[in-house]
């Protein structure tokens, strides 16, 4: 079976990414330091595929230590690399912690992955490298804004190290730039497992709801959207896991570049439509079938009017497209909200 090294592979994404990736037929394999993650989410995946799969416990920013990964894997046929620190606040208050663990890991992984000639490399980026996009939706060819926090600014770094890269190396490389993953597995085995209090709304909704919070703020509504509530793209993570195990076959299949300046693809994965904070209640309200405790407060700084996402290339090109709407990113995002409840229930 052929091997995939999946850095962070216990997160929110990687996780999802590990069920897909076995049901397409791959044998993957994580390295994760569970910095921001608990091994124990391998047996939520375990549950839904019947697979128990192998996490090396090893911090990416130790190049010995990351190198001895890859020697062992040297057959693996793809890297994807999860692994990164991704707390927008956080990046403002420490904002030497980011540059050190998001791109030293970066440039360990790229090395590890020449050095044993891994033929292909996905890097996860984000819509964040856009900064405040003045036309929208935002293509692939919409360059780089000023990018908002420290976090941001280590995706777009790493962006420019990848394409560095990709001219002089003979893998091929795709980043691929997340809208906003939401939701978690249908089987409500996996899903997201908040390290510190998020500041994203769909885990806010779904924390007002089970009474972690007290309300939910809703952040200015005085916007020139459809109803004055910022619009943001949202996308169910198991759609995003998906294109990983997509964009691998397209690798794959793709005939060798041999084109003298080699570039990065560049793929944005979002639904294509924005979605007000409006809407992500309302929909909230419709599956879980109770009203939500919220309440409109001034705008918060840093906010960005509206984002959202052209993905016509993904479509045209790795043949991918999302699946799933807001009502089952809403669904499966409760679900799980739910199951974690009653986790911290038993003794
Ligand atoms: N979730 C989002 O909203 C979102 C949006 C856009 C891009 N991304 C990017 O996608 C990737 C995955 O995001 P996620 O939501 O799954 O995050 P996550 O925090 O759930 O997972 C990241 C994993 O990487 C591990 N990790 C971090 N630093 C490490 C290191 N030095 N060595 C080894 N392991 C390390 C953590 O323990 C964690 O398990 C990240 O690169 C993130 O920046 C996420």
């Amino acid at each position: 079976m052929a091997e995939v090294l999946v850095t962070g592979g216990c997160g929110y994404i990687g996780s999802h990414t590990l069920v897909e990736l076995i049901a397409a037929g791959y044998e993957p394999i994580s390295l994760d330091d569970n910095s921001r993650s608990s091994p124990g989410i391998l047996e939520g995946v375990e549950r839904i595929t019947g697979v128990r799969v192998r996490n090396h416990k090893v911090d990416l920013r130790n190049a010995a230590l990351t190198d001895a990964c890859f020697a062992e894997h040297r057959d693996a046929v793809a890297v994807i690399h999860f692994a990164a620190f991704k707390t927008v606040p956080e990046s403002v208050a420490k904002p030497l912690l980011y540059y050190e663990n998001n791109i030293i890991s970066l440039l360990n992984v790229l090395a590890s992955a020449d050095r044993y000639g891994v033929p292909n490399f996905i890097f996860s980026s984000s819509c964040s490298v856009y900064g405040n996009a003045r036309e929208l939706p935002v293509t692939e060819d919409t360059p780089f804004g000023e990018p908002e926090c420290p976090y941001a600014r280590t995706k777009q770094m790493g962006e420019h190290i990848i394409a560095d890269f990709a001219r002089v190396s003979p893998a091929s490389c795709i980043s691929l730039r997340y809208f906003n993953p939401v939701g978690a597995h249908e089987s409500s085995e996996i899903g997201e497992v908040p390290y510190s209090e998020p500041d994203n709304l769909v885990p806010r909704v779904t924390r007002t709801a089970i009474g972690i919070l007290p309300e939910l703020v809703v952040h200015g509504r005085d916007y020139g959207t459809r109803d004055g509530t910022c619009i943001r793209d949202y996308i169910h993570v198991s759609d995003i896991a998906r294109a990983h195990v997509v964009a691998i076959e397209h690798m794959r299949k793709a005939a060798r570049d041999t084109r003298p300046e080699r570039r990065p693809e560049v793929f944005n994965l979002g639904s294509g439509t924005g979605t007000t904070v409006l809407e992500v209640i309302k929909a909230f309200e419709r599956v879980a079938g109770n009203g939500l405790k919220y309440r409109v407060g001034p705008r918060r700084a840093g906010d960005v009017e509206a984002v959202y996402s052209d993905n016509r290339r993904a479509e045209t090109i790795l043949g991918w497209r999302p699946e799933r709407g807001i009502d089952d990113m809403m669904r499966t995002a409760w679900q799980w909200e739910l199951v974690m409840a009653e986790r911290r229930q038993k003794p």
